[in-house]
């Protein structure tokens, strides 16, 4: 594997599949009573957070600390970056403080490809713009893996705001890594531009898709990073690309349901869909701690899993 995580085209189907099964094993410690390893002691993890997040920086703090590492949490709002600071100073304190870590979420694509220049440590892209997450689609491919068994040949259909999601391009990017077949669903003004150059299909019709679907993974409506109007009215989006009770129905009996949250209810997703057996919205949170361990473990290349008796 390489030293830095920042998009998932880094991963080669080998690496992806050992993080994988990484993951299956940290989880089949995670089941035990005492959830912690010595593994990372000694090590420092730093999450430098630029932009809001819940699940995400928790997700990555409890993974940090499960391997017993030592986490700074840092988050621009009352940091100096208020005060103007840029990027470079920040990561070169940071290098002083000795990070062996950093896990970045910024709000400009290529933040995390820049700071990779300035450490020494490894870097972890959280999410960086309209770019790449690629732990989330790290975790959701081992959710599908676990509800499905094998990826190969599988079809993902991903539906709503491709145009901002960072979700979306690294799950494509992962997935047909891992031999899945990914549809990207929705309205042409919420699709880039570049995505015909993805490897995957796109279709303007969810009804459709959705039947020859095994996994439908909606997107959050972001309305933080429009400018514009880009769609007529909500009522209008929910009708044409929200996931209802009616096309809920019209699933594969196996297929599941996924979102990466936080969730719209009531206008990508309805609420009982989002609740329902075949959702996996909760997996996909206690799935995100077990995938950024072996992410975290396989980087900063942790003492051996099997030995550790607890
Ligand atoms: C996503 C993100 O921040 O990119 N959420 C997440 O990490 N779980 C998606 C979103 O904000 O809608």
């Amino acid at each position: 594997m390489k030293r830095h995580l920042i998009s998932a085209a880094d991963l080669s189907r080998d690496d992806a599949l050992l993080i994988l099964d990484t993951a299956d094993e940290l989880a089949r410690i995670s089941d035990r009573s005492i959830k912690k390893l010595p593994t990372l002691r000694g090590r420092t993890v730093v999450n430098l957070f630029f932009e809001d997040s819940t699940r995400t920086r928790i997700s990555f703090e409890a993974a940090a600390k499960r391997l017993s590492a030592d986490v700074i949490n840092f988050s621009a709002k009352g940091s100096s970056v208020s005060k103007g600071e840029s990027l470079k100073d920040t990561a070169l304190t940071l290098e002083a403080m000795g990070a062996d870590a950093v896990v970045i979420r910024h709000g400009a694509s290529g933040a995390p490809h820049r700071l990779a220049g300035w450490v020494r440590g490894s870097v972890v892209n959280a999410g960086d713009g309209t770019h790449e997450h690629p732990t989330q689609a790290l975790l959701d491919a081992f959710t599908m893996r676990r509800r499905l068994g094998s990826l190969e040949g599988r079809r993902v259909t991903v539906v709503g705001d491709i145009l901002h999601s960072r979700v979306a391009r690294s799950n494509v990017l992962l997935l047909s890594t891992l031999g899945a077949e990914v549809t990207l669903v929705a309205p042409p003004t919420l699709l880039p531009v570049s995505v015909g150059s993805w490897p995957c299909e796109v279709s303007y019709d969810l009804d459709s898709v959705l039947p020859k679907s095994d996994v439908v993974m909606m997107l959050r409506v972001q309305r933080e990073r429009m400018n514009a109007a880009f769609f007529p009215t909500e009522r209008e989006y929910s009708r044409r690309y929200g996931l209802d009770r009616e096309r809920f129905a019209r699933l594969k009996e196996d297929a599941v349901v996924m979102h990466p949250g936080p969730m719209n209810r009531g206008m990508e997703i309805a609420a009982e869909v989002a609740d329902s057996p075949r959702s996996t919205i909760v997996e996909q949170v206690a799935n995100g701690v077990t995938t950024r361990m072996a992410v975290l473990y396989l980087l900063l290349g942790g003492a051996d899993l099997g030995g550790e008796d607890q």
